[in-house]
């Protein structure tokens, strides 16, 4: 068959991790789609970075992105550049092209991903993004596959690795929150600027797609209640302990009575008996309760170049297959308008 050809968008720690597991498991990947996958150009922010490290010739980079994701050849476009511009241009060009997308966007989906639903369903293409959500865990396609003939009630996740690490040294050690968020900026989990993760915004993002797919309506980031772990206390996690439990930055996300759904991000105390409880470090785990399947969890690593490669490269095996097939996945235009209540019922 005619090879799947694929446009990178971006070139770091993700970007580089899919550019060498295209390279090493170009065979598993063909026997799985069909046709071998031949990647056509790298979209960079800089010109003459020496990119000898990676198994592909120089001529492939190239500093127009959206020349890129115009060119006639390209049949998917991998985004893992973040942010919500240019990216948002890039993908519903691409989208209403009829170009397959697979993104680990995460602030562009829970800001706009309506706009990029629309474009993929006038473009009758693919819209897939694993990785935007708990890195390597295979979550998102569990909810919009698996589970679709069953009625999600709650999701319930920590997924932000950064603030799981700081508040699990703070419950090991008793240290106070700058304390450990130090320890966390050391070893390399928390960013130089640490704000979006020990405010919530990501956890936020990382909730408005989850509680979208989940409850089949429309969340976005404004839309999620949000409060981060600064202000937790070495006290809190001491009289937290006291009463047998541990304090997690939980994304609660859950249908209310009146139909709509509720969806938040804030610490919250829970029993050490909770499976949530014994997720430590730097590691994500979501909790799904559905009327049918009951209790499901979902564990393991959220964030790394290599882990979020995993995750695209899984989606890449889904869209070559439909492409082959000259199908594509099932629309997620039919979603409902359900009320948002950030808190619950109001
Ligand atoms: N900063 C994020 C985290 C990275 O700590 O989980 C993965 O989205």
């Amino acid at each position: 068959a005619d090879s799947v050809k694929v446009a990178l968008l971006g070139c770091g720690a993700v970007g580089s991790e899919v550019v060498r597991l295209l390279h090493e498991q170009a065979d598993d990947l063909t026997a799985r789609i069909g046709a071998p996958v031949e990647l056509v150009g790298i979209a960079v922010r800089r010109a003459g970075r020496d990119r000898s490290d990676l198994p592909v010739k120089p001529d492939l980079f190239t500093t127009d992105a959206l020349g890129l994701v115009k060119r006639d050849d390209v049949d998917v476009v991998i985004e893992v550049v973040g942010g919500i511009e240019p990216a948002r241009t890039w993908l519903v060009e691409a989208l209403r092209a009829g170009k397959s997308v697979i993104t680990g966007n995460k602030a562009l989906l829970a800001e706009d991903g309506g706009s990029l639903h629309d474009a993929a369903a006038e473009g009758g293409a693919d819209l897939y993004y694993e990785a935007s959500v708990a890195g390597a865990i295979p979550l998102l396609r569990p909810l919009r596959e698996s589970l679709h003939g069953d009625r999600i009630t709650q999701v319930t996740g920590i997924v932000n690795g950064t603030t799981n690490f700081i508040l699990s040294a703070m419950d090991a050690t008793g240290a106070g929150f700058s304390e450990a968020l130090e320890e966390a900026t050391a070893l390399g989990y928390a960013e130089a600027d640490p704000t979006a993760d020990v405010e919530g915004f990501d956890a936020a993002a990382k909730a408005a797609i989850l509680a979208s797919l989940a409850f089949h309506t429309r969340v976005r980031a404004a839309d999620v209640y949000r409060e981060g772990i600064t202000e937790v206390s070495a006290a809190d996690v001491a009289s937290a302990k006291a009463m047998g439990c541990t304090i997690k930055l939980l994304c609660i996300a859950g249908r209310t009575a009146d139909g709509g759904v509720s969806v938040r991000v804030h610490p919250a105390m829970i029993p050490r008996t909770h499976p949530l409880a014994g997720v430590g470090e730097a590691f994500n785990a979501v909790f799904v309760e559905a009327e049918a399947a009951g209790q499901l969890m979902f564990y393991g690593r959220g964030a790394g170049g290599a882990p979020t490669a995993s995750a695209v490269l899984g989606d890449l095996v889904a869209v070559g297959r439909n492409r082959l097939a000259g199908v594509r996945a099932a629309s997620e235009s039919a979603y409902a308008d359900l009320a948002v209540h950030p808190m619950g019922e109001v």
